[in-house]
């Protein structure tokens, strides 16, 4: 399979399928609804829905089933970066390859478009049906104990000397808990047997671990260009908690790429419907952006 179609063709969907749920009702403030537009829409990998979407379908559910899951991810994980790129926070002025929230609509406006998002993201599970489950997997993914909870123990981090299950934590929590919970919830839209949600739950950690050492070198090596970002280099500038400061690049690097070995073993029960899978297990470590 090719990859690079496959992403594009799935990126669209989503996209289309966000444009659609963002019709929101005449009351909303315009600049609110402006604010949020301006981030959700200024493009991104969909990695998260991707996720969410091929989880499903590798479990033999069907891509339409998953769309509002798919979308609510996207709409938390938007968030989670207008927030983050705030100057209580990493203080990042590009984002996306455009000015970050915050510097077009200021601060406060910010925390609101990204209030706004996660609790948009629920309305629409809720909306659509969602089972509790599911909700409740990203919910979980995304709070105290996943991204919500990573962030903090990473500002408590910024400045201080860890040493690597420190790290591992931070990355686990901040990242890995939203992407597992998008990779669990497809599976779940499709009704996954017990075996293979076992599969998918390792794995979903594993290239959850995976993306953020990824993100932490491209920090480093990566061109603005290419991840949208501007600073390259902050996170040893702001002595932010990450892998090639604490490990080196080469070791990174290779503890990245047996992380997706791992997740890729992870799916030995799945037949040639689990190779998206598989393959965007490979990309999440060889991306440039
Ligand atoms: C960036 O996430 C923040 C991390 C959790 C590493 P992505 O790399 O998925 O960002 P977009 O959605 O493609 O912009
Ligand atoms: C972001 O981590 C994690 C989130 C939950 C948003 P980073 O701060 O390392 O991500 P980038 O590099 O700004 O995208
Ligand atoms: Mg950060
Ligand atoms: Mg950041």
């Amino acid at each position: 399979m090719n990859i690079k179609s496959y992403l594009e063709k799935k990126r669209e969907r989503v996209n289309r399928a966000l444009a659609g749920y963002l019709d929101f009702s005449p009351e909303t403030p315009p600049r609110l609804k402006e604010a949020i537009q301006y981030s959700l829409e200024a493009g991104g990998k969909r990695i998260r829905s991707i996720l969410a979407m091929a989880s499903c379908e590798a479990c033999g559910g069907e891509e339409e089933k998953v769309l509002p899951v798919a979308c609510a991810l996207e709409m938390i994980h938007t968030f989670s970066l207008i927030h983050d790129d705030l100057p209580a926070m990493d203080n990042d002025d590009l984002r996306r390859g455009r000015p970050t929230n915050h510097k077009v609509f200021g601060d406060g406006m910010a925390v609101l478009a990204g209030d706004g998002l996660l609790a948009h993201a629920f309305w629409l599970l809720a909306k659509t049906g969602t089972p509790a489950e599911v909700m409740e997997a990203i919910a979980w993914g995304t709070g105290p104990s996943g991204m919500v909870g990573g962030q903090a123990l990473d500002l408590q981090a910024e400045g201080k000397k860890l040493n690597i299950q420190d790290l591992e934590r931070i990355h686990r929590l901040k990242t890995g808990r939203l992407i597992a919970a998008s990779v669990t919830s497809g599976a779940r839209m499709a009704n996954a047997a017990p075996g293979q949600l076992e599969g998918l739950q390792k794995y979903g950690q594993a290239v959850g671990l995976a993306f953020q050492i990824a993100d932490d070198i491209l920090n480093v090596e990566g061109s603005p260009k290419e991840t949208g970002k501007q600073k390259t280099g902050s996170d040893q500038k702001r002595s932010k908690a990450a892998y090639p400061g604490l490990l080196g690049l080469e070791p990174s690097r290779t503890k990245a790429n047996r992380l997706v070995e791992e997740a890729i073993a992870s799916l030995s029960i799945f037949d040639d419907r689990g190779d998206p899978l598989r393959e965007i297990a490979r990309f999440i470590v060889a991306r440039s952006h």
